[in-house]
């Protein structure tokens, strides 16, 4: 079945005892076992297994055509998990890419993940420096793509065959191009890691996180033994949102593809503009690579204002209906100030601000940008 289908159905099966389409969401922590001490309906405590994560985890395998979906309390717990579930045979070094999620930084700084394991930070549309990076003993190669915040694309097919060759373990973050817009076990890929708090869940109103892995074995046992004995779980109403997100995935993420695409080409004319990151657009450089392996480009989008700093401030100031906060994949479109948001390690311009583009109609959006930026193009004159 296509994706658009398997998002409707997949683990969504009418309720068994009542019919009800909607599934209930199941609060109870316990399960009757039977006489003789086992438990008839697979279930026996709601850390270990429930039936809406089980829905959800059955569904997001399906949508990426992988074996196994383990879902955690939040997109930080899952890529904590990937990292913990290492096979012990692997060297304990990651190589990541320059831009990743900042939060990835965060974890590796500042928790004792770091102690136990060493990384380099490389600008994976290099090849030649994944390469020399991968000429090191290494466990697991990281790619994230379409990357946070600077929208750079990195040739996951490419990079994942110098993991292979390295022997290292292969993990996509998912979570920016969704299923629905690239499919990286298509392109070899070893584990797919999404925050369901994005996209997925879709509406900015529930916090969760998975692991989709391409095969069974012994690092899925272990990503399994972490979520239920570290206990990083998600709730059952957690499960349930993030499923009914999944419903309306597809459709959302044409419109979130159709405005972003609009507003970068009101963005890329525009004189108080001085660079427009947008992978859907000719001009930047991982278009042939993202027309190549996604499906559409994406609802996530950044610019950087002319001046610095303080212009970047004036136009997220003066903005009237696109909201300032952080996050991205909800129905809203949000816009921030990335540099603020990391603090003294980051990587984002300071001119820079990042937009999820979200469903309002696209006029009423560029609307906003045109009296924000006209604002800060008179000041310059
Ligand atoms: C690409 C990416 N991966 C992972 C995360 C972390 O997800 P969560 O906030 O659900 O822990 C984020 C959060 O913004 C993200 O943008």
């Amino acid at each position: 079945m296509h994706p658009e289908t398997l998002a409707v159905h997949a683990g969504q099966k009418s309720d068994p005892m009542t019919g009800a389409i909607a599934a209930p969401i199941y609060l109870s922590t316990t399960y009757e076992r039977s006489v003789d001490g086992s438990f008839p309906s697979g279930f026996e405590y709601s850390r270990d297994d429930n039936p809406n994560r089980r829905n959800l985890e059955v569904c997001l395998a399906a949508l990426e055509g992988g074996a196994e979906a383990i879902t955690f309390a939040s997109g930080m717990a899952a890529i904590t998990a990937v990292i913990e579930s290492l096979p012990d045979d692997l060297p304990r070094r990651l190589v990541l890419p320059d831009d990743i999620y900042f939060g990835v930084r965060s974890l590796l700084n500042e928790t004792d993940i770091g102690k136990r394991f060493d990384w380099d930070v490389v600008d994976m549309t290099n090849l030649t420096a994944v390469r020399e990076a991968c000429s090191k003993p290494t466990g697991l190669v990281w790619i994230e793509t379409p990357s946070n915040p600077l929208v750079k694309i990195v040739d996951i097919a490419a990079i994942v065959q110098v993991a292979q060759e390295a022997g290292a373990i292969s993990a996509v973050d998912n979570t920016w191009a969704t299923p629905l817009l690239q499919r990286p076990f298509e392109f070899g890929a070893d584990l797919i890691v999404h925050s369901l708090t994005k996209y997925i869940g879709g509406h900015s109103d529930v916090m969760i996180g998975a692991v989709v892995s391409r095969a069974s074995g012994p690092q899925n046992l272990a990503l399994r033994a972490i979520q239920k004995h570290k206990g990083a779980i998600p709730s059952p109403l957690d499960c349930w949102l993030a499923l009914r997100g999944i419903q309306s995935l597809a459709p959302r993420m044409q419109a979130h593809c159709h405005n972003a695409m609009e507003v970068a080409r009101y963005l890329s004319g525009h004189a108080a503009v001085s660079a427009i990151h947008y992978p859907g657009l000719p001009a930047h450089p991982g278009f042939a690579v993202a027309s190549k392996q996604m499906k559409s480009f994406g609802g996530m989008l950044s610019f950087e204002v002319v001046g610095g700093r303080n212009e970047a401030m004036a136009v997220a100031g003066a903005l009237q209906l696109i909201t300032r906060a952080t996050s991205l994949g909800g129905t809203h479109t949000l816009i921030e100030h990335r540099a603020s948001v990391e603090g003294p390690d980051t990587k984002a311009p300071e001119s820079l601000l990042r937009m999820s583009v979200g469903l309002e109609n696209v006029l009423d959006l560029i609307a906003d940008l045109g009296q924000a930026l006209g604002q800060i193009d008179q000041h310059a004159r």
